[in-house]
């Protein structure tokens, strides 16, 4: 049996800080509003030349470097995201060119907040089968761009940034990915979408002067599904690897929302000390959200080699998944 290892992780996000204070004078809404119905209290805005494939660049670079590995072991890079640089190429492609990863096959995945989770789970699935043998996941998004900033229903809640790690086959399941689980439920487009600029509805003056490039959302009714969706998917992964949820050392669900966060943590038993939450600093950066928290609680030792770390993501779809990892 072949299991996925992490080797590598790494994390960006841009300097420029967008406050809660700041989006004040830019529309109707308050610090107090925010904080207490989001948990919010700033995000990171990418300024004019940077893009999703930036993002992706640095933290992937990181996670190489990390690794141990050359650029050319890299056998495949796989890129969730929504704000790809352009429709075509890949961002994914974009990226294996920035750090010459010669060697590399490269596809996107767009699964809304789930893509970094989705993303793991087809390299796991690739390596696992024996095809790849080194694997760069990325999740990576810059919702800043696709974001109205006369919408305070959205605007408070996104954020840019993004996260990849680098998994490696091995032959013992002392370290690695133990499982993971990719769900979806098609026709949801009315809570959660970007409407103009596919197939259905081209770019056109009219679709721009609509505001329908951007995120469109109804907030309230996604926070039901979000809380059983996660919950639901959390625990089907306990129960796959037979674990209870005190084995559990680490949640690290998508940072969306401190209620969502907490509901879904209480509805798992899981006390917040187990739960990692930095949404307060960076906001709903979709793909981004878990590899930039993973990073991390690694990074400030919170996540400790031999640890078990569950992860949990929804997003636009609708998408969930889940994944455990023995760290
Ligand atoms: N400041 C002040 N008031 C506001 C703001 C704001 N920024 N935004 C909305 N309001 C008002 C509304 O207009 C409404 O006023 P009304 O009662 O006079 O009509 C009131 O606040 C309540 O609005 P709700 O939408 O019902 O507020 P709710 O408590 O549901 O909180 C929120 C809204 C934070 C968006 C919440 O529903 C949420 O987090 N939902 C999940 C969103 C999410 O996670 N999305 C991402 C998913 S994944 C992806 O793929 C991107």
């Amino acid at each position: 049996m072949i299991y996925s290892k992490v080797i590598g992780i790494g994390s960006f996000v841009p300097e420029k800080v967008l406050t809660n204070d700041e989006l004040c004078g830019m529309v109707d809404t308050s610090d107090e509003w925010i904080t207490s119905r989001t948990g919010i209290k700033e995000r990171r805005i990418a300024g004019a030349g940077l893009t999703t494939s930036d993002i992706a660049a640095y933290a992937a670079k990181k996670a190489i470097k990390l690794s141990g590995l050359n650029n050319n072991d890299i056998d495949l890079v796989i890129a969730g995201t929504i704000t790809p640089d352009m429709i075509f190429p890949s961002t994914s492609c974009i990226v294996q060119e920035k750090l010459g990863l010669k060697n590399a096959a490269a596809f996107d995945v767009s699964a809304g907040c789930s893509g970094f989770i989705y993303g793991l789970s087809i390299a796991d699935s690739f390596i696992k089968s024996g095809k790849y043998k080194n694997v760069l996941v990325i999740g990576a998004d810059l919702l800043s761009r696709i974001t109205d900033y006369n919408d305070r229903a959205t605007c408070v809640l996104f954020g840019d940034g993004g996260g990849a790690v680098v998994l490696t086959a091995n032959s013992e399941n002392s370290r690695g990915i133990l499982s993971t689980h990719m769900h979806s439920e098609g026709g949801h487009d009315s809570i959660l979408m970007l409407r103009a600029g596919g197939s259905l509805m081209p770019a056109t003056h009219k679709t721009v002067d609509s505001g329908e490039h951007y995120i469109k959302m109804k907030g309230s009714e996604l926070f039901k599904y979000a809380v059983n969706f996660l919950k639901d998917v959390a625990e089907e992964a306990i129960r796959f690897n037979a674990l209870k949820p005190e084995d559990i050392d680490l949640f690290v669900p998508h940072q969306a929302n401190i209620r969502i966060i907490e509901a879904t943590a209480k509805k798992l038993h899981f006390p917040m000390e187990k739960v990692f939450v930095n949404v307060e600093k960076y906001g709903n950066t979709s793909s981004g959200s878990i590899p930039i928290a993973l990073n991390e609680a690694y990074e400030s030792g919170r996540l400790k080699e031999g640890n078990i770390v569950l992860i949990d993501a929804i997003g636009a779809g609708l998408t969930w998944a889940s994944a455990i990892i023995r760290w």
